[in-house]
């Protein structure tokens, strides 16, 4: 297995091109399979997460022609409705096949992702809902299996805000038989990409980017071109990144708009700011501030920057207290972030973390995708040598992270196996 081999207390000054949001890109990857026409896709991040999607889909059947960022599927037939375990245990996204697949080929085989390390994460709301749009479905020997004539209009109500639960409803209902209303819909930024790319392919959606999304079913859906939508947890990593190491950076392809909770809270902590139209620069002269903060859905603070925003608290001048109250077990970074020397407690979703003067280099575990982030944001900024293991969830999710870091001047290797 891989490790990232960091030498910290290099201040980081230069350039960074944003990649494509993952979380916006994996739906969409799915959407393909709503048209027998061809989807073109640009600005499609390169990570383990979208090959492991594009493997999912070529299983079914789905046609595809990849270039670098762009990636043409077209899912004319399918060979297979059925998402294997093998494939779903490694990315819990693989369940965004059950509503494309159900809408058009009126029959899914999905496997039930298990519990992953940041909670239990059900899917019973994407369940309920096509269940509520007339879909005969239930869970046995551990898949979802779904069947339905046309689905059916409905209302449906979330239990909770769900993102990709709204993203599988709403991709689903853009082929039923009349109005589907979506309530308490979760409002990422991802899902307006994605609702986008549906228009763009004929589908009938209103208020997409609100708690309420009115979409009307349409007999078939056409081909289309979209470009995925910048990457705001990038953004807003490596802008974690530059407050914690001192230096100056601009970030280009991406959006202020997204990042709304995100920037507020990394300014407070003394990160100065310049935003133009696609770009963004941080620079930073002082020790962090520390910052207290709340996840909540969007537009609150994401879960997603959680881990990177305490890694900054962890050398910050104060003490932060963080509340994450997306998923129940979202600390795992905090055993290996106190490794390195932070002093951070944890009593249920609250985490305090007093911040010192220094961290100093140690080895330490990636346990999930942006608990290697705020590794790696920690290794950046110790004294010493940080060795990061298991960072394949890093893989999953970030775009050649470090090849990224080492151009703005951050001494981080990649130790492949052979040489670890
Ligand atoms: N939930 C249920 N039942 C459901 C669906 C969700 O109980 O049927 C609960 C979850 O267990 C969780 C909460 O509702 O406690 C919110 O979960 P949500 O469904 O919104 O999460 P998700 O759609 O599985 C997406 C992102 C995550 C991100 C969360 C929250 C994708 C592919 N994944 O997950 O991204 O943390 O929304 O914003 O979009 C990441 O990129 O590192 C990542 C984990």
């Amino acid at each position: 297995m891989d490790k990232l081999r960091i030498t910290g207390g290099q201040r980081l000054n230069g350039d960074v091109i944003v990649s494509g949001a993952k979380n916006a890109a994996l739906p969409i990857l799915c959407a393909s399979l709503l048209s027998a026409d061809t989807i073109q896709l640009d600005n499609v991040p390169r990570l383990r997460d979208i090959d492991t999607t594009l493997k999912l889909l070529a299983m079914l059947g789905v046609r595809q022609v990849r270039d670098g960022a762009s990636v043409e599927l077209q899912a004319e037939h399918i060979d297979s409705s059925e998402a294997p375990y093998e494939l779903v245990k490694t990315m819990r996204a693989s369940i965004l096949v059950l509503g494309p697949l159900l809408a058009r080929f009126g029959h899914a085989r999905v496997s039930l992702p298990g519990g992953c390390a940041i909670g239990q994460r059900p899917v019973d709301q994407h369940i309920k809902g096509l269940a509520a749009m007339g879909a005969d479905i239930r869970v046995e020997h551990g898949f979802v299996i779904a069947e339905a004539k046309r689905l059916q209009g409905a209302t449906i109500r979330t239990d909770m805000i769900t993102v990709t639960g709204t993203e599988n409803l709403m991709m689903a209902a853009t082929l039923a038989e009349g109005q589907t209303i979506l309530e308490n819909a979760a409002r990422e930024p991802e899902i307006i990409d994605l609702a986008e790319l549906l228009i763009k392919m004929g589908a009938r959606i209103q208020g997409h980017g609100t708690d309420r999304i009115v979409i009307d079913g349409v007999e078939r859906l056409h081909g289309a071109q979209h470009t995925i939508c910048p990457d705001r947890i990038e953004t807003g990593t490596f802008l974690c990144a530059v407050a914690a190491t001192g230096g100056d950076i601009t970030l280009h392809n991406t959006n202020a708009d997204a990042l709304g909770a995100t920037l507020d809270k990394l300014r407070e902590a003394g990160l100065q700011l310049e935003l133009g139209p696609n770009t963004i620069r941080g620079h930073m002269n002082t020790r962090p501030k520390a910052v207290s903060f709340r996840t909540t859905e969007y537009p609150g603070f994401p879960t997603d920057m959680q881990a990177q925003l305490m890694a900054l608290n962890a050398i910050a001048d104060g003490t932060a207290s963080i509340v994450e109250t997306i998923f129940e077990n979202r600390y795992m970074h905090v055993q290996e972030l106190n490794r390195l020397g932070a002093d951070i407690e944890i009593d249920g979703n609250v985490a305090v973390v007093k911040g010192m003067p220094e961290l100093s280099g140690a080895t330490v575990m990636a346990t999930d995708l942006r608990a290697s982030a705020s590794l790696v944001i920690a290794g950046l900024a110790a004294r010493g040598e940080t060795t990061i293991e298991r960072i394949y969830h890093l893989d999953r999710g970030y775009d050649r992270m470090e090849s990224k870091l080492q151009a703005i001047g951050a001494h981080i290797e990649r130790l492949s196996k052979e040489q670890a």
